[in-house]
């Protein structure tokens, strides 16, 4: 089935602290819930790993001040090991650092390994729920999920633009009638492929 993918732009950024100019711009967290079918957002469960700033839900943060700013997580913990039960949030919502040398000069957090922590995400949602993943590259699939949606937001000039991944959580009905994908195999002399 296709993917549905939309397209949108968020130019204004939020209002934060100047020293953290890391945060989702204006709207784009109350939007990311809706497209994901959580609003309003006190009637669910919803965690963030890379907490930050963020607005709505549960924030999880490697450090309480960032850049000399208070940004007062909820815990303070790893993205990559989360101090949850399995099965416990309807949405989580990743927004990391994009890549080691940004974690180390932005942020000044360890490099993220990105099938470490969506794996952790993964395992903490509800089956039926929510991971969405925010980044600025098309990241690899999020294990015991499947993709659903995908959004694409231009943001302010000069700003990388985003790629937003909504990946479900596997039921067990969705794992019984999961569809089939054919296998690629190379063919005999190796040059092209073809289906099994
Ligand atoms: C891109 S910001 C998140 C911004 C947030 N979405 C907002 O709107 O404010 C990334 C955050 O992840 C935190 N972080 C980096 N590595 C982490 C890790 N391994 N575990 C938890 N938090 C981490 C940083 O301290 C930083 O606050």
């Amino acid at each position: 089935m296709a993917v549905e993918t939309i397209g949108i732009c968020y130019p204004r950024p939020r209002r934060a602290p100047r020293q953290y100019s890391g945060g989702f711009n204006q709207y784009v967290e109350r939007r990311l819930l809706k497209e994901a079918g959580y609003w309003p957002p006190d009637q669910y469960k919803i965690l963030h790993p890379f907490g930050g700033m963020a607005e709505y839900g549960l924030r999880v943060d490697i450090q309480r001040f960032v850049n000399g700013v208070d940004i007062r997580p909820d815990v303070i913990g790893d993205a990559h090991c989360l101090p949850f039960p399995d099965n416990t949030f309807d949405v989580v919502i990743l927004d990391p650092p994009f890549s080691a040398d940004y974690a180390e000069t932005k942020w000044n957090t360890p490099p993220p390994k990105f099938k470490t922590y969506s794996t952790e995400a993964s395992r903490v949602t509800k089956e039926g729920g929510i991971v969405i993943v925010y980044h600025w590259l098309a990241m690899p699939p999020v294990v015991n999920t499947h993709l659903v949606k995908r959004i694409l937001i231009e943001g302010r000039r000069y700003q990388h633009a985003r790629i937003v991944h909504f990946h479900r959580k596997d039921t067990e009905a969705y794992r019984r009638r999961r569809p089939q994908t054919k296998r690629l195999h190379l063919s005999a002399n190796g040059n092209g492929m073809s289906d099994a």
